[in-house]
This record gives structure tokens, sequence and C-alpha cells, in this order.
């Protein structure tokens, strides 16, 4: 393993580290925009750059290899004018609007300018003006005036979803980030997992559905997993007054990282929508008369007038037919409590009737492996049979 000098501090890399490597593995950072842990590295934007003892220039930290007794500065003066530099460069064809900009507080080109005092500089030269969101896809939001060629959404494409929507088209002041042939996303293949903006370090991608409705600083993250299948994905619900906004990926989210399907990503409106299920239904005639036309009084059980939609009138009695006693097949929202004795109660009188083997359990994917462990006990040993099987079978 080389042995070099960082910051006149003694590092011992691992064989094949670049420089950036090593110093984050020491603790010594270098700022990037290009680079992205997750994926390969192309040394575009030049802001890792540092300089090497008997080196000529300064040099890319994201993809030079260490080598024994390399001496390394990360602040030189050279690094930091560089970084300067290319910081003003990129201002110079850069919208002057992070106060309106969906991501500021979460910008990484705005961090860095603040971290480097970099004044936005007067706008002599030619400039950008490509239409904002002109995509009709409904989830990724584009704004190429915001694009700073770092590549991380082509790379994010092609490397981690395997699907190469995204690529650089053009040349010098001409290049531009293009889907497919400078195509509509969906014509491109894409499939809208949200990755390329999940890895974009600008407001350049964005997700659609959140534009407006609030920044980072706003939002309150709640750290949640997927409820739409058994992979178990983490990820951050944005929630900001009571309602949930957005959804970001977390780097640090054992399943999955920053990677979530479309449905993860996208698929939150679920959460709101008031015709959702938010209380067991039990139908009238599997619940005790008395103890149902009290509850129902009281207001503690409610008569849905369909599934999903909870009646106006909280009568016990069916909205059309006032005067008439509820139908026997009429759902009635209880509580927690009510539903679960009203199963067990069931599984037991049918286990006594008929046997075990009158019972199956057909399991899913969509619940997680704690919950289907717990229906092969529920079938093995209560319900007495084997009788279980599960969807990812078929
Ligand atoms: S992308 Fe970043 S730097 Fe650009 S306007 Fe938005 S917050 Fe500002
Ligand atoms: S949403 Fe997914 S598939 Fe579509 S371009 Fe972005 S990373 Fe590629
Ligand atoms: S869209 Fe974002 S990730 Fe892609 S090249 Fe531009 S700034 Fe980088
Ligand atoms: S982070 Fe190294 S060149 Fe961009």
């Amino acid at each position: 393993m080389p042995i070099l000098t960082i910051d006149n501090q003694r590092v011992i890399a691992p064989e094949g580290a670049t420089i950036l490597e090593a110093a984050r593995g020491a603790g010594i950072h270098i700022p990037t925009l290009c680079h992205h842990p997750d994926l390969s590295n192309v040394g575009a934007c030049r802001m890792c750059v540092v300089s090497v003892e008997k080196a000529r220039g300064v040099q890319t930290a994201c993809t030079t290899p260490v080598f024994e007794g390399m001496v390394v500065q990360t602040n030189s003066p050279d690094a930091v004018a560089t970084r300067k530099f290319v910081l003003e460069m990129l201002l110079s064809d850069h919208p002057n609007e992070c106060m309106i900009c969906e991501v500021n507080g979460d910008c990484e080109l705005q961090d860095l300018v603040y971290d480097y005092d970099v004044a936005w500089p007067e706008h002599t030269g030619k400039r950008h003006t490509y239409p904002i969101n002109p995509d009709p896809n409904p989830f990724i939001f584009i704004d190429r005036n915001k694009c700073i060629l770092c590549g991380r959404c082509v790379r994010a494409c092609g490397e981690r979803q395997n699907r190469d929507v995204w690529s650089f088209a053009f040349r010098g002041f001409e290049t531009k980030l293009v889907a497919g042939a400078d195509q509509d996303l969906l014509d491109a293949r894409c499939e809208s997992c949200g990755q390329c903006v999940a890895y974009c370090p600008t407001g350049a991608l964005f997700d659609k559905m959140s534009v407006g409705k609030g920044r980072a600083g706003q939002a309150r993250k709640v750290r949640t997993t997927c409820s739409f299948c058994g992979v178990g994905c983490n990820f951050d619900l944005h929630v900001r007054n009571g309602k949930v906004i957005r959804v970001t990926s977390a780097q640090d989210a054992p399943v999955n990282g920053l990677a979530l399907c479309v449905k993860g990503r996208y698929g939150y409106d679920y959460v709101h929508n008031p015709q959702r299920l938010t209380h067991p239904l039990v139908r009238a005639k599997w619940l005790d008369p008395a103890k149902l036309e009290q509850q129902v009084t009281d207001g503690r059980w409610q008569v849905m007038q369909e599934a999903g939609r909870r009646s106006q009138a909280a009568s016990g009695k069916s909205q059309d037919e006032p005067d008439n006693p509820l139908p026997i097949n009429q759902f009635i929202a209880v509580d927690w409590d009510t539903a679960l004795d009203v199963v067990a109660n069931k599984l037991a009188a049918e286990k006594k009737l008929h046997g075990g083997r009158s019972f199956a359990m057909l399991a899913s994917a969509k619940c997680s492996n704690e919950e289907n462990f717990l229906f092969a006990k529920l079938t093995r040993q209560l319900m007495t049979t084997n009788s279980i099987d599960h969807c990812a079978r078929l």
C-alpha cells in the first residue's frame, strides 16, 4: 500500500486509490462537482484540482492515482485559484436566480461558490437561453440553463440504471445534455426512476411533482421504508405543513442507496388521497348488532357509503334508506382490535368446524420478510396446515 503525504500528513492509501480517495480516507476534504462515489470518474469539472510535487500544473484528484512518496497540497495557491476560475466560468453562463431556485440551500454549486467567495460575474459574454421545463414527461423537470455539464446524470442513468438515456451532444459552447437522439425523455427509453435527478448537483434536473411545493429548508425529512414492495428501500419523505411534498433517496439507505424505482420516488400522492382506507372495514353481519348500533351512535365506528368513503351521517342507518336497518354486507369502519378479533374468531370457528386443512394462505412479496415469516407461523402452527404459498414463486 503506497505511503504518501497530503497536506503534510502521512497517509497510507489502498493500492490503486486516487488522490481523492486517499485524502477522504484520511479525513482531508477536497471539493468536487462531477465526482460521485457511486459513479465512475471522468475528471470533467476541475474542482478537485490539487498540486503534486514535481508535477506540472495542477492535477485532478478524482482521476490521479497515488504512488509511493507522492506529496500533495490540496489547498495550494494554484489549486485554489483554479477552483475559483472554474466557478467563475460556471457562473458566467448560469442564471442568477438562487433566490427562486427549487434547490436553493441544497445545491452543490451554490455551496462551492459560497466556500470560495466567488462573486457573480458580469454577464457580458454569450449565454444559453434554453426553454425551461421543455419535456412533457410527468416526473422529471429539466432546466438546462442550470446544467454545468458535469455528466453525473449521464453516468447515473448508464451505470446505475442501465438505461443510457442521457448523453452530451454537439461541441464547445453548443455542448448540450440530450435524451436519446435529442428526443423527449419517454421516447428515449426513460423509465422515470429519477436517478438522474438524485445525482444532479444543481437544479438542472428536479422532481416535477415537487416544483413550487417547498424547498429543502422548508420541509421536515422523515426517513421511511417504501410500502410498494418487499425490497425494503428506504427514502426520505419531505413533509411541509403536514403534506408530503417530495421523496428523495438517501446515500445511507442500506438496501438501495440513492436508487429508487418510479413507484417509490413518485408514487406518493396516494398518501393524501381522500379515498385511501385508513381504518379496517368489517361487514355489518360479522359484528355484534347491539355493539354495532352503540359504537356507530357514539361515532367510534362509521358506516361506509361504499368502499373507501365514510358516510356523511354516521348514524347506523344507510343514507339512502334512513329508516331501514343496515344491509348485512354494509362495510363498517372499525378499530383494529375489533377487526382482528373478528378475523381470529372466524379462523378459530372454521378450524373447529372443518379442520386446519380447510385453510390456505397466499403470502405476498409486498409484505416484509418478517410479515411473511408470521404468515408461515400462523398457517403451520396455528392453522396446522402446510398450505401456504407466495406470489414470488409464480
Ligand atoms: S442551481 Fe444552484 S446555483 Fe443555480 S440558481 Fe439554483 S441554487 Fe443557484
Ligand atoms: S429517470 Fe431514470 S431512466 Fe430516466 S433518464 Fe433519469 S436515470 Fe435514466
Ligand atoms: S443535468 Fe445535472 S447531473 Fe446532468 S450534467 Fe447537468 S448539472 Fe450535471
Ligand atoms: S471532481 Fe474531479 S474533475 Fe470533477
